[in-house]
């Protein structure tokens, strides 16, 4: 596995390697990989010839008192991983390198981006359109892989995608658990033992929303209702920031479920902001 550090560097090559008809595949992501990065990296390398992954803490799409300067990271550690699942190129530059001083372009998708973590993460996602794209025009890829968990971003990106006509094959990826039910992130470090017991009952909750649904509940503000009094008997000191219904495409508010939905919580859970997400389709 080679480690490339700068952007150009990295462009020349994929240059090089889209000349001689190689294809390639990208895994973007800020590091500290567990497994769910980790099948991100095994599913794109099934897809193309080289299998390049970015590790970027991506500083536009944190807010003010969000948390960019405590992110967890360990290169090393990556780096070790990212080889035994194969990856060949490993790109890590520094926040220098990506964005100039005077920096000043940014790309956003303002209708994906109003509802859900949007609300309350004002800056997010015009921080993941940009990288992503500059990212994109760096690695020059032909396929991306991206979790489901972050389901709105990944709606965003296809959608971004789609409107400026990059090149790339965008594709989701069943998020994955841990055996409690609790989705792998990054952020799960910040869980102490005893709120890592109850962090499940996120994913529990959204499963009992699914039985109400199945048994014919359809309206959102009496699921979304149900929701936050399970959440607040089931993980104490909670503290919701949303618990949504939204069309899984275009992520618009949905005050019924009649076809294709989605559920996405966020929720703060002692210093994790947790997020979590499932298809409740009718
Ligand atoms: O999902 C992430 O880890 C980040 O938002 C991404 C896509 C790598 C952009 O910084």
């Amino acid at each position: 596995m080679e480690i490339i550090r700068n952007p150009q560097e990295l462009q020349n090559l994929s240059l090089l390697l889209r000349s001689e008809g190689k294809t390639i595949a990208l895994v973007p992501t800020m590091g500290f990989f567990h497994e769910g990065h980790l099948q991100l990296m095994s599913e794109a390398r099934k897809q193309a010839d080289v299998l390049i992954v970015s590790l970027f803490v991506n500083p536009t799409q944190f807010g003010e008192n969000e948390d960019l300067d405590n992110y967890p990271n360990d290169i090393e550690r990556d780096s070790k991983l990212a080889e035994e699942r194969g990856v060949d190129i490993l790109f890590i530059p520094s926040k220098g390198s990506m964005y100039y001083p005077t920096h000043s372009t940014w790309v956003e998708v303002p209708e994906l981006a109003k509802n859900l973590c949007g609300q309350s993460r004002p800056v997010h996602f015009r921080g993941v359109a940009t990288i992503v794209t500059k990212l994109f025009m760096t690695a020059l890829p032909h396929i991306a892989v991206f979790g489901e968990k972050d389901w709105q971003q990944l709606a965003l990106i296809k959608r971004m995608v789609r409107d400026l006509n990059i090149p790339v094959n965008i594709q989701g990826h069943p998020i994955v658990r841990e055996e409690s039910g609790l989705a792998l992130s990054s952020r799960n470090v910040y869980l102490t033992e005893e709120e890592k017991k109850v962090a499940p009952m996120l994913q529990q909750g959204l499963q009992e929303m699914k039985k109400a649904v199945a048994k014919g509940e359809a309206d959102s503000a009496k699921l979304k209702k149900s929701l936050t009094d399970f959440y607040a008997a089931n993980i104490p000191g909670s503290q919701v920031d949303y618990i949504e219904i939204v069309h899984p495409e275009n992520i618009s508010i949905l005050e019924k479920i009649e076809g294709p939905a989605l559920c996405a919580v966020a929720v703060q859970v002692g210093k994790a902001r947790l997020i979590d997400n499932l298809q409740i389709n009718v």
